[in-house]
């Protein structure tokens, strides 16, 4: 019997890697400790919240005391950290919310891990859930690797590579049993329409304007959240410690031919005339600091544990746009109160 933490598991990936431990391990027992911020919504996990094998606690990784106080309460042989400020957007307007949560939160969790370990690290793990855009931009060709050096360019990207460096530190320093893995962009069910493909799907099925940032021509390399989960619970249980791994879907889409499919798709789902989804694109003031390549060589994960993504992105898409429409309470109750004074922030349109 294991006892593994899950930090921010009734977000967005975070609830696919709850569900998938939840299911997949019975004889774990599974925490998910998560603030409930805006990302973060109960609903996520509504499949899976009677099982046996699973609890909610409601703690900010930022109140050092509540996160002892769990640690000491559940004894954790593992931490999956996926806990974070995940939006460049709401990073540019609000920074400090950043550096107070994926760093300052993430130091809490290691101090709390090293404390209650106390140096007895024998099958004890820390696994810290990041991201490629801490390698900074890409021009038009290369591939981010693990050894690429850092760079970020967002505040949200620095909140991230701060957090990086303090788990190496940590293992360095105290030889806390670490791993890193840093993905690409994810999407499916559950994710909130703030990032790109639920917010266009959400603005198609309103007639509301696609808001495309400067020419659309930047580039993501886009992985399906299901596989994520897939890869963490590969790395989890049979990555080498101290390690880093890239994680990514080895495919990349120019932002404007991605909104370009994804409309094509919502015209047959919603039967409408071709062309009539595209017709809402409108071109926008570029985000500042916009990164304009992300591409990620997942070689070293799909070598060294097997791992490799499960679908194209295409079938993919369909299936997160499907999930969207039939799950229309889910959209409609996320995109109210808070949502809504954001989005005439960022949008300047309500
Ligand atoms: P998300 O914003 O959907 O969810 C974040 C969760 O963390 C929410 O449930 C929120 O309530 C919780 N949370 C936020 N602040 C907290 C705090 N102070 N204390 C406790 N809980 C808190 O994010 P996501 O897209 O699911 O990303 C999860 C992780 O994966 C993040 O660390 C992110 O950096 C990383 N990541 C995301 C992507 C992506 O494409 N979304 C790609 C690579 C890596
Ligand atoms: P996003 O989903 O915010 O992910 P990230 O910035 O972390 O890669 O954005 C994906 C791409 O889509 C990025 O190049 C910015 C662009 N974008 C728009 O053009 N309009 C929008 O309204 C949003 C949210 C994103």
């Amino acid at each position: 019997m294991k006892t593994i933490l899950i930090t921010g598991g009734a977000g967005f990936i975070g609830s696919h890697v709850v569900r998938l431990f939840v299911t997949k391990y019975p004889d774990y027992k599974i925490v998910n400790l998560d603030k409930l911020t805006y990302a973060g919504n109960l609903e996520n996990l509504k499949d899976i919240e009677n099982q046996p094998n699973y609890t909610f606690e409601k703690v900010d990784i930022v109140n050092e005391d509540a996160v002892n106080a769990l640690f000491a309460k559940y004894q954790f042989d593992g931490v999956i950290h996926l806990a974070a400020e995940s939006h460049v957007d709401r990073s540019i307007l609000n920074p400090l919310e950043f550096i107070m949560t994926n760093v300052l939160g993430t130091v809490n969790l290691l101090n709390a891990a090293k404390n209650n370990w106390k140096d007895n690290y024998n099958g004890k793990l820390f696994y810290h859930v990041s991201t490629d855009e801490v390698y900074g931009s890409l021009g038009e060709t290369g591939f981010f690797t693990e050894t690429t050096a850092y760079d970020p360019r967002s505040p949200y990207s620095a909140s991230k590579a701060s957090s990086d460096h303090f788990v190496r530190a940590y293992e360095n320093t105290y030889h806390l049993p670490i791993v890193i893995s840093n993905c690409s962009n994810n999407y499916g069910s559950y994710q909130f329409p703030e990032k790109l493909i639920p917010l266009f799907i959400n603005n198609i099925r309103n007639n509301k304007p696609l808001p495309v940032y400067g020419k659309g021509d930047y580039t993501r390399d886009w992985l399906y959240v299901e596989d994520h989960a897939t890869a963490i619970d590969t790395i989890f249980h049979n990555g080498k410690l101290g390690e880093t791994y890239n994680i990514g879907g080895f495919n990349e889409w120019q932002n404007i031919d991605l909104i370009r499919l994804l409309c094509t798709i919502m015209d047959k789902k919603l039967n409408r005339n071709t062309g009539e989804s595209e017709k809402l694109i409108t071109y926008v003031t570029d985000r500042p600091g916009h990164d304009k390549r992300y591409a990620i060589d997942a070689t070293k994960l799909n070598t060294e544990l097997g791992w490799k993504p499960s679908l194209q992105f295409e079938e993919g898409l369909e299936k997160t746009v499907d999930w969207y429409l039939e799950n229309e309470a889910w959209l409609n109750n996320v995109t109210s109160g808070e949502y809504l004074q954001y989005y005439i922030k960022q949008y300047q349109v309500g």
